[in-house]
């Protein structure tokens, strides 16, 4: 069994990260879908909104599961015996830091990570910018799916 974890915050997710969890979840056997918990990080949606997003978002896919994690990246891969990480990457500038996460995970455990380009059109796309855009009233509904983007209307407005 082929396994792959694509680990995010996922706050909320975009079209950006349903495209590479899609792309993913064809070449592998299973995929789990993983928000990982930053207590450092107070996100808009909580995690359990996040996975409620996710499992409706890709209720269509069979082989892909969604879950959450506090700790590290590389225990969870190990627990549940997944052979590979799964980043999508749009530019350049994630390069560096991504580079620098998967070497060090692959030190610690020999968990392997594959960078997935993100769809040309997704390249500038991110979690932070469309809410940045949403709160100043901007239209970011042609980067989300239809349900997430109907949340995070309705969250912005409940915050005010
Ligand atoms: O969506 P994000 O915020 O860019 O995702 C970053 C994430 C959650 C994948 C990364 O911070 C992570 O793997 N966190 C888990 C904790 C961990 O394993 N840290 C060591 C990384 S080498």
């Amino acid at each position: 069994m082929r396994r792959a974890v694509c680990p995010g915050s996922y706050d909320p997710p975009t079209n950006g990260h349903l495209d590479i969890l899609e792309r993913a979840a064809g070449l592998f056997d299973e995929v789990t879908v993983a928000v990982l918990v930053n207590q450092n990080k107070k996100g808009l949606f909580t995690v359990e909104e996040r996975l409620s997003l996710l499992a409706e978002a890709m209720s269509h896919l069979p082989n892909v599961r969604v879950d959450s994690w506090h700790g590290l990246l590389v225990d969870y891969c190990r627990q549940h015996d997944i052979q590979a990480i799964v980043k999508g990457l749009r530019a350049v500038s994630d390069f560096d830091y991504e580079l620098q996460m998967a070497q060090m995970n692959q030190q610690l455990t020999g968990v392997e990570t594959l960078f997935m380009p993100t769809k040309p059109e997704n390249s500038f796309l991110s979690s932070s910018l469309v809410k940045e855009v949403a709160t100043y009233g901007g239209d970011v509904r042609h980067l989300l799916s239809d349900k997430v983007h109907q949340r995070l209307v309705e969250r912005l407005a409940r915050n005010g």
